[in-house]
């Protein structure tokens, strides 16, 4: 093969496969001023088949021009307009000949831009509103002339710029749209992207589709064609190596590959020891079995509980569960002859957030992935989801033809049961929290509620507590039942599951699993909590 040979630690498509994409597809820019929302109008650009990729607000015009939007929107952000450090948006953007949708910090922007003045408002607004709509603009073709919106701003445009036309007003604020409909720029004070907005979709589709000529050409389908095509071209020859996890991401990555590159796709799956009960089974059955791929699975459950033996400290425990879990993978990657990629889940929240105006976070939790493993070992890194939001790798997988069994499926940290198993981890503990676990799922399954529900699991924990069974005294474990309904896993409610049910559940499970004598449900959001108890 002529091939050259890939370099070494190298994250070949970062920036390849996003002009790539934004070459093929009418492409929508969104540029973050730091709302929590941001993700989310992109996800509803993409969910109405149109292509977007979010940027950080400082993008120059020059850059945007190179990936020849059809269009730009501003989102919200925390700050004022007036402070100091106020983010701004290039002012050339305007001059693009490209329509421009500014949305709460977005629209104040445009409007102080263009000569008005932005000041603090004594009606501060948060939730929902009622807006006045008036009449002709294409924004809000086919609404009503009352709309109820979301608000969430403490600032107000004074007066209408020149050359612009109001054409939303509410109580607090009169002037809550602004139009040049000539220049194509447009600017609303509330939040079109969030659902408290009744008829927030409409006013997106009618920017995509009336104002910037959308013609929806982002499909899960074709995007399939265009990532084998992209990868055969990343990686022309050479052995692929996938770690296989039993999750969405990670069996999508690889049966996406096994198209892309046939034979030359290794998947391994490590067996930590840590899994659910039957979950190896249920890999090697729906990837193995039903999609024809041919897993490699390593057993490495000894290792970790050898690693893990007298450790109660829950961080201590994600770090040596991630230092084994690189070991174990690196011994078999070397095993395998002229692997020269590595491919990975990642997803195009997290390359937003390391692009994002956003500081780093604390770090709550060390979290378990292969990081650092394509640098030690010289791999080029193959990242085919890097561009999709989680519902389109959901989209992708129906693609591919996987089972909706796996594709609706709850995540599962990467250290297993390892952070659910709380104090030491010991093979009996283990044995005890699959068997509770597996009650609570399968009882969600079989009532209809597993889908309704974002993720459900069973926790361990490190007491015993006195119980009486038959005529006899116990003094067993707890098992704590968690159940939670989120958008996105940064916040979480707890989920109100029916008390009948909840008996049921707890009464299979003390009935059924040796060593459990009481079962408490977990009534606690995040924050203040977090979904996992370690
Ligand atoms: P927390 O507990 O931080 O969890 O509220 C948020 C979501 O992340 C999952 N989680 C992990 N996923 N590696 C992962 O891949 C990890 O180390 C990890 N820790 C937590 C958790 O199950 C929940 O869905």
């Amino acid at each position: 093969m002529s091939n050259p040979a890939p370099r070494p630690g190298n994250v070949v498509n970062l920036r390849g496969q996003e002009t790539d994409l934004s070459a093929r597809h009418q492409t929508v820019i969104v540029l973050d001023f730091g709302s929590q929302y941001t993700q989310l109008i992109a996800r509803r650009l993409r969910q109405n088949r149109v292509y977007c990729e979010v940027h950080p607000c400082a993008m120059a015009a020059s850059e945007m021009a190179k990936l020849q939007p059809i269009g730009v929107i501003l989102s919200g952000g925390p700050q004022s307009v007036y402070d100091e450090n106020a983010s701004r948006v290039d002012p050339a953007v305007f001059d693009l000949d490209v329509p421009v949708l500014g949305i709460c910090y977005g629209f104040n922007l445009i409007a102080q831009q263009f000569g008005a003045e932005v000041e603090a408002s004594a009606d501060r607004e948060y939730g929902r509103a009622e807006v006045e709509i008036l009449d002709g603009s294409e924004l809000f073709d086919s609404l009503a002339a009352s709309e109820t919106v979301w608000m969430s701003h403490g600032d107000r445009v004074a007066k209408v710029p020149d050359g612009f036309r109001l054409i939303a007003s509410s109580k607090s604020a009169p002037i809550v749209g602004l139009e040049d409909a000539e220049r194509g720029i447009y600017g609303i004070q509330f939040h079109p992207e969030v659902s408290h907005t009744a008829s927030g979709q409409e006013i997106l589709r009618n920017f995509l589709y009336r104002i910037c000529g959308a013609s929806g050409d982002w499909a899960m389908a074709s995007y399939l064609e265009e990532a084998v095509e992209t990868i055969r071209r990343q990686a022309p020859s050479g052995r692929v190596l996938c770690g296989i996890s039993g999750g969405v991401d990670s069996s999508v990555v690889a049966v996406l590959l096994r198209r892309a590159v046939g034979e030359r796709l290794s998947a391994v799956f490590v067996d930590t020891g840590l899994l659910r009960k039957d979950e190896r089974r249920h890999m090697e059955n729906s990837l193995g079995a039903g999609l024809g791929l041919p897993v490699t699975v390593v057993d490495a459950g000894e290792r970790f509980l050898r690693a893990l033996e007298g450790i109660s400290d829950p961080e201590e425990k994600r770090r040596t569960i991630g230092r084994v879990f690189i070991e174990v993978f690196e011994r078999e990657a070397q095993r395998l002859d002229g692997a020269g990629y590595l491919a990975q889940g990642t997803l195009y929240p997290d390359v937003i957030e390391s692009v994002s105006i956003k500081g780093p976070s604390a770090v709550i939790k060390t979290h378990h992935n292969v990081g650092g493993l394509p640098e030690r070992l010289g791999f080029e890194l193959i990242e085919p989801l890097r561009m999709l939001f989680k519902d389109e790798v959901r989209q992708l997988g129906r693609e591919l033809g996987l089972p909706e069994e796996l594709i609706g499926r709850h995540p599962f940290p990467g250290p297993g049961l390892g952070v659910r198993i709380l104090g030491e981890i010991t093979p009996q503990r283990i044995r005890t929290l699959q068997e509770a676990d597996a009650i609570f799922i399968q009882e969600l399954r079989s009532r209809d509620l597993y889908n309704k529900v974002s993720q459900a699991f069973a926790v361990l924990l490190p007491v015993h507590t006195v119980g009486v069974m038959g005529d006899s005294r116990t003094y067993e474990n707890v098992v704590a039942l968690r159940a939670v309904e989120t958008q996105d896993f940064m916040t979480a409610d707890w989920s109100p599951l029916p008390h009948e049910f909840l008996a049921v559940v707890a009464n299979r499970i003390v009935n059924e699993v040796r060593g459990v004598n009481r079962v408490v449900y977990d009534i606690t959001s995040k924050p203040p909590a977090t979904i996992e108890w370690e």
